[in-house]
């Protein structure tokens, strides 16, 4: 226990990830390596969000996205996709209390409006309730799609500008057109953490994640212990970030 403190405060003083986003897979191979139902590694995988939210909070992350369920999900088997709004609509409410009491604020990306009413109810009543909670902000994406965000941003994009003179048009830069991302007002993610061994991004994030480190690992997501986050927010410590730039401009900066 004391061992484990002195690795956060070693962590937290090396500098962490302001936004760490997570593309939680391999829920079914876990289940399937085991001998059992594809529904139980879901299941399990609730365990891990638990955990990675506690230890995230724990070294001061400010916001946590994780890839809960893409629009390419839809075209998965229906008793499935029932199961996990299910496992959603129960681990809100068997958290509420957990997610109060640390003051964790909730949000959610993506293409709302397709979630079955309870889940979509359930879900902004617990965007309602934690609004104001000031610790970590956990990001669910949900029926998220990148390609669906940016091309519903550029559709509103052209109704807001269709009779926007030259001038207008060429001021609008890269912050203008964020704002109309289901991520307005969120960061962008400075680390991408991968799980199950997959090196693709799946169309998560595309927009944000263009200057993301990214970081794969081969445990599938029902594994992955706080230490895990530990590991992966050490490698993060270890990369020079240079945007575009020399090494020796950063170092100087
Ligand atoms: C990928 O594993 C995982 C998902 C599609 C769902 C992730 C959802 C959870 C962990 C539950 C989230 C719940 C809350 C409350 C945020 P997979 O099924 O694609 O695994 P496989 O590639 O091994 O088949």
């Amino acid at each position: 226990m004391e061992n484990d403190k002195l690795k956060r405060e070693t962590i937290v003083a090396r500098g962490v990830p302001s936004h760490v986003a997570i593309i939680m897979d391999g829920n079914g191979r876990w289940a399937k390596a085991k001998g059992l139902e594809r529904w139980q590694g879901h299941k399990e995988g609730v365990e891990a969000v638990r955990r990675v939210m506690e230890a995230s909070g724990e070294v001061g992350v400010k916001y946590l996205t994780l890839y809960a369920f893409s629009i390419e999900n839809w075209n998965r088997p229906g008793d499935e996709v029932s199961m996990l709004m299910g496992l959603m609509v129960d681990a809100i409410l068997s958290e509420t209390a957990n997610l109060m009491r640390q003051r964790v604020r909730v949000k959610a990306i993506g293409n709302l409006q397709d979630l079955p009413v309870e889940a979509r109810e359930k879900l902004a009543g617990l965007i309602r309730l934690t609004e104001a909670n000031d610790g970590l902000t956990v990001v669910l994406a949900l029926s998220y799609g990148s390609r669906w965000e940016i091309l519903q941003a550029a559709k509103r994009l052209a109704v807001d500008y269709g009779t926007a003179d030259a001038a207008t048009l060429d001021a609008l830069g890269e912050g203008e057109f964020a704002r109309y991302l289901t991520t307005a007002g969120i960061p962008d993610p400075d680390l991408l953490i991968r799980t199950s061994g997959e090196c693709r991004l799946s169309n998560f994030l595309l927009w944000q994640i263009a200057y993301s480190e990214l970081y794969f690992v081969g445990k599938f997501w029902p594994d992955f212990q706080k230490e895990d986050l530990y590991l992966a927010v050490q490698n993060f410590q270890q990369r020079e970030r240079r945007f575009g730039m020399t090494g020796e401009q950063v170092k100087i900066k």
